[in-house]
C-alpha cells in the first residue's frame, strides 16, 4: 500500500512537471476555465489523477448526470468505475436537502476523492458539467490526467436560461437539434424554445391534419439572397420537411436526459401563413394561398372562427401529449390586421364581444386559447404585442422589441422573459467586416450580448422578481445549414449563458474571453463551427493637441498586433499608437507566430481639413447610436456602409441638428461631402434638408446671403446622389455637392455651420409609418 502511494505522488509530480514544459497546452494543471462562471471557487493544493478504476457511489435520482460522467471517463480516458467499495480513487454523489436552489451544487475536488452534492438532479447535472470543464480540451489517451483540486459552490441567478431556434424558416436534422440542445447543457442553460410552426412552414407532425405534414410543410422555393436584393429571386428548389412525433419524442427525452425543457412554439394568429395553405378555411378570405417563399410578416392570419378554434385546439390536443414541460408559447408577434380589418365575420366579432377593436380581438383570441392550455394544465408564454388589447391573466410575456413589453407585464405582476433584439437577437450580424456571411441585419457583436443585464432599470427590487431570465433568438432565414447556425449562434451563446447564471459583479469581459478562448479547443473537440472575432483588431483615433495618432486594440491580449501603412500585408509590430500626419490606409491583424488569428482590419483615413477641428453638435445622439461622440463626424473615417450601429455612425431619433465646426479661415476649401444612412426598414431616412452656412460670426446666420450651399429634397435642389435610392434596405446614401470656389466669403470664414432637417413622421405606405424617423450622420469631408 505504502509503495502504491508513493508511485501515485510520483505521478502528479510528474503530472505537474508535464504541465510546466508544455506551455502552449490548451490547459495546464491547476487553471481552472469554466463557463458559465461559478458563484464561488477555491483551488487547492495538488491534483485528483485518473488511474486504475474508481470506486463510485451515488443515489439513484442521479442516475442521469452519473451516466453523463462514466461515458466520459470511459469514451476519453479508458476509465471505468466500480460500485464495489475499493480503496482507490473515489467519485461520491451525495443527495442532500440543504440547498433551495434545485439547480445549486457543491462540487470538491481532493487529491484521492471527488465529492458532489445537490438537492436535485439538476444541480448534480451541473455539478457534472462543472468537473468535466476541469479536464484539458484535448486529452491525449496514452498519458495520465489530471484535474486541479478545487472547491465550488454554486447556483444559477436566473431559472430561465434559454436559447430559441426557428426550424420554420430552414429546418435541421434530428442530430444536429440533439447537438444544439447538447451544446446548451454544457453551458448549464435549461430551456429550448423550439419555434416549430411558420409562414414558410409547418415542422410539427399533426396526426389529426395530413395536410399540414402533405402542404403545410412545403414550400414551392425559397428566396435567393437578401430580402432587400431587388428584384426577388428564386431558387426553383422544392424545401421542406417535418418532425414526426415519433423524432419529437426522441428529442424531448434527450433534452430531459440533460435538464433542458423544450417549449414548444404554435404560432398564431400570424405567422401562420403555412397552415392557412393547407387549409384555406382557417383564414379570413377561405382564398387558396401558398406557403411562403420569402421572408418578412405576411398578411394571411388565422380567422377566429370556431373552425380555427376546433383546429388549434386539436393541435393544443397533440402537442401537449408531446411536450411534458409547463409552457406552450403562442407567439402572438406580428399579426397584421389587414384581414381583420376587411373581414365581416371578424367585425361582427368584435361587435359582439364589445371589443375595442382589431387589437381587442387579437386579446380575445389568445384569452380563448389561454383558457384552452390552462385548461390542460399548461400555462401559455406569448411575443410581448399579448399585451395589445389586454394581456392575458395567467400569461408570460416574452420581451423582443426592447425591453418594455418586460416593464409592462412586469408591473402588471406577470413573469416575463427578456430576448430584446438589441442584445438577444443571434441571427444578427457579429462583426463590422464585409467579408461576413449574409444575415438579417442589425449588429451585436459578443460584447454586447456579454453586458446585457436581464433586469431592466425601470423595475424595483420587487417587480424584478418577474424576471424569469432570458434568451437568445437564432430566426434563420439566413440560416441554410446547420453550420451557418452554429457560426451565428457560437460563441454569443456562451457569452449569454454567463448573463443568465452568473452575477453581474462576478461578470468581467477581458476575463470571460481568457476563458472562451479555452473553451474554443472544447468546441473545437467537439466540432462546432463558431464564429472567431476574439482575435479582430479595432482603431481609434487620437487627437492630442492637434497630434493625430491611431490607436489599434484588440480584445484579448494573449497575441501582438502587426500593421502596415501602405496597403501591404501587416507586419510592424504594434507597440505604440501610429502617428498620422498624411491620409493612410491601416492594415492591422492579431498573429500568432507570423499567422493571422482573425481577419485582418483595414482603415482608411482620409487627413481631410475637418479632422482634428473643434465640433459642436446641438443635441446628444441617441445613447444607442453614439459610440463614437460628435468628434466621429470629423476624425478622417467613414463609418460602415452597411452597419449603422458601429462606432463612427451617430442616430438621431425625430430631430432636427445644428452642427457648427470651428477651423482655421487660412486652409482654403473646395468642398464638403456629407454621408446619411438609409434604412426604411430600421425606419432610418435621408434628412429633410441640408443647409450649410459660413457665418463670419459664430452667431447663427441672419440672412440668406449667409447660405453658401444647401439643398432640399422637397425642391430637389441642386444635389448629386452618388448612390441612388433603390429600396435596399442597408445601403449607403451618399450625398454630395461641391462648392463653387468664387462663393465668397467660404475661404476665410472661420465657422462651417450644417443645419439638417429631420425627414419627419413616416407618412403610411412606407416602413415605420406613424413613428418619426432616425437621422444618421457619419462623416463630413472638408477637402
Ligand atoms: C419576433 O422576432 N418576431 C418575435
Ligand atoms: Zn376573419
Amino acid at each position: 500500500k505504502i509503495l502504491k502511494m508513493r508511485y501515485r505522488y510520483y505521478l502528479i509530480l510528474f503530472v505537474a512537471f508535464l504541465s510546466m514544459q508544455c506551455t502552449p497546452e490548451p490547459q495546464k494543471i491547476g487553471e481552472v476555465s469554466i463557463i458559465p462562471k461559478p458563484l464561488e471557487v477555491t483551488i487547492q493544493e495538488g491534483n485528483f489523477v485518473f488511474e486504475g478504476e474508481i470506486y463510485l457511489t451515488t443515489n439513484f435520482a442521479f442516475h442521469q448526470p452519473v451516466q453523463v460522467l462514466r461515458e466520459f471517463l470511459y469514451n476519453n480516458l479508458n476509465i471505468t468505475t466500480t460500485e464495489v467499495p475499493s480503496d482507490g480513487q473515489k467519485i461520491s454523489f451525495y443527495l442532500v436537502d440543504n440547498m433551495e436552489n434545485e439547480e445549486a451544487y457543491h462540487l470538491r475536488v481532493q487529491s484521492d476523492h471527488i465529492e458532489i452534492a445537490a438537492s436535485n438532479v439538476k444541480g448534480a447535472f451541473y455539478a457534472v458539467q462543472s468537473l468535466l470543464q476541469l479536464f484539458p480540451a484535448t486529452i491525449d489517451k496514452s498519458k495520465l490526467v489530471g484535474i486541479p483540486a478545487i472547491e465550488i459552490r454554486d447556483e444559477p441567478r436566473f431559472k430561465y436560461r434559454g436559447m430559441h431556434l426557428d426550424v420554420g424558416r430552414h429546418m435541421y436534422s434530428v442530430e444536429f437539434i440533439k447537438k444544439y440542445i447538447d451544446q446548451m447543457s454544457k453551458l448549464k442553460m435549461n430551456t429550448f424554445h423550439w419555434h416549430l410552426t411558420e409562414d414558410q412552414g409547418w415542422r410539427i407532425e399533426i396526426k389529426k391534419y395530413p395536410k399540414l405534414q402533405q402542404i403545410a410543410a412545403f414550400r414551392k422555393e425559397t428566396l435567393v439572397g437578401h430580402y432587400s436584393d431587388q428584384p426577388h429571386e428564386f431558387d426553383g428548389i422544392p424545401y421542406g420537411g417535418f418532425y414526426t412525433q415519433e423524432q419529437i419524442k426522441e428529442i424531448v427525452a434527450y433534452a430531459s436526459a440533460r435538464q433542458i425543457t423544450i417549449i414548444p412554439e404554435i404560432e398564431m394568429p400570424g405567422h401562420s401563413q403555412a397552415a392557412i395553405a393547407a387549409h384555406p378555411e382557417l383564414g379570413c378570405t377561405n382564398e387558396q394561398v401558398e406557403v411562403a417563399t420569402k421572408w418578412g410578416v405576411f398578411e394571411e392570419v388565422y380567422c377566429p372562427t370556431e373552425t380555427t378554434f376546433q383546429f388549434l385546439e386539436d393541435v393544443i390536443d397533440e402537442v401537449v401529449e408531446l411536450f411534458p414541460g409547463k409552457y406552450i408559447h403562442i407567439g402572438g408577434d406580428e399579426a397584421p390586421k389587414t384581414r381583420w380589418k376587411n373581414c365581416s365575420y371578424c367585425q361582427k366579432l368584435i361587435r359582439e364581444k364589445g371589443l375595442k377593436d382589431e387589437h381587442g380581438l387579437q386579446s380575445y383570441f389568445i384569452q380563448r386559447m389561454e383558457k384552452y392550455i390552462n385548461s390542460k394544465g399548461k400555462q401559455i408564454i406569448g411575443w410581448d404585442e399579448i399585451l395589445e388589447g389586454g394581456l392575458a391573466p395567467n400569461a408570460t410575456v416574452m420581451s423582443w422589441r426592447g425591453t418594455q413589453g418586460a416593464v409592462e407585464a412586469a408591473k402588471e405582476g406577470h413573469d416575463v422573459i427578456l430576448t430584446p433584439t438589441s442584445h438577444c437577437y443571434f441571427d444578427y450580424y457579429q462583426s463590422e467586416n464585409e467579408n461576413e456571411p449574409l444575415a438579417i441585419g442589425g449588429f451585436l457583436p459578443l460584447e454586447k450580448v456579454y453586458s446585457f443585464d436581464p433586469i431592466p432599470k425601470e423595475l424595483t427590487a420587487e417587480e424584478s422578481q418577474y424576471v424569469l431570465g432570458a434568451q437568445g433568438n437564432v430566426w434563420t432565414e439566413y440560416m441554410p445549414d446547420s453550420k451557418q447556425v452554429e457560426y451565428m449562434a457560437f460563441p454569443r451563446m456562451i457569452a449569454l449563458s454567463e448573463v443568465v447564471w452568473s452575477t453581474p459583479e462576478q461578470r468581467d469581459y477581458s476575463d470571460f474571453v481568457s476563458r472562451l478562448e479555452q473553451y474554443q479547443k472544447r468546441l473545437d473537440e467537439w466540432d462546432v463551427n463558431y464564429a472567431n472575432h476574439i482575435y479582430e483588431v479595432k482603431g481609434a483615433l487620437k487627437n492630442n493637441e492637434g497630434k493625430l495618432t491611431y490607436e489599434l486594440t484588440t480584445t484579448s491580449d494573449s497575441y501582438p498586433i502587426f500593421y502596415s501603412i501602405d496597403d501591404t500585408e501587416p507586419t510592424i509590430e504594434y507597440i505604440k499608437p501610429i502617428e498620422i500626419e498624411t491620409s493612410m490606409k491601416i492594415k492591422a491583424a492579431v498573429k500568432e507566430r507570423g499567422k493571422n488569428l482573425g481577419s485582418i482590419f483595414e482603415e482608411e483615413i482620409n487627413l481631410h481639413k475637418g479632422v482634428g477641428a473643434t465640433i459642436t453638435i446641438d443635441k446628444e445622439p441617441h445613447p444607442s447610436y453614439n459610440a463614437g461622440g460628435k468628434e466621429a463626424l470629423i476624425n478622417g473615417i467613414s463609418g460602415s456602409d452597411t452597419r449603422y450601429g458601429d462606432k463612427e455612425w451617430l442616430g438621431f431619433w425625430g430631430e432636427d441638428i445644428v452642427i457648427k465646426i470651428e477651423r482655421d479661415p487660412q486652409v482654403e476649401i473646395s468642398n464638403i461631402k456629407m454621408r446619411f444612412f438609409v434604412s426604411p426598414g430600421q425606419w432610418i431616412y435621408e434628412p429633410k434638408e441640408v443647409w450649410v452656412y459660413a457665418p463670419k460670426k459664430p452667431e447663427p446666420p441672419e440672412n440668406e446671403s449667409d447660405v453658401v450651399m444647401g439643398f432640399s429634397f422637397e425642391q430637389g435642389a441642386s444635389l448629386l446622389l452618388l448612390s441612388p435610392y433603390d429600396e435596399k434596405s442597408y445601403m449607403e446614401f451618399e450625398y454630395y455637392h461641391e462648392f463653387a470656389s468664387e462663393v465668397p466669403g467660404l475661404d476665410d470664414s472661420p465657422w462651417i455651420e450644417i443645419r439638417v432637417k429631420n425627414y419627419g413622421i413616416i407618412p403610411e405606405g412606407l416602413q415605420g409609418a406613424g413613428n418619426k424617423a432616425w437621422t444618421f450622420i457619419d462623416e463630413i469631408i472638408i477637402e
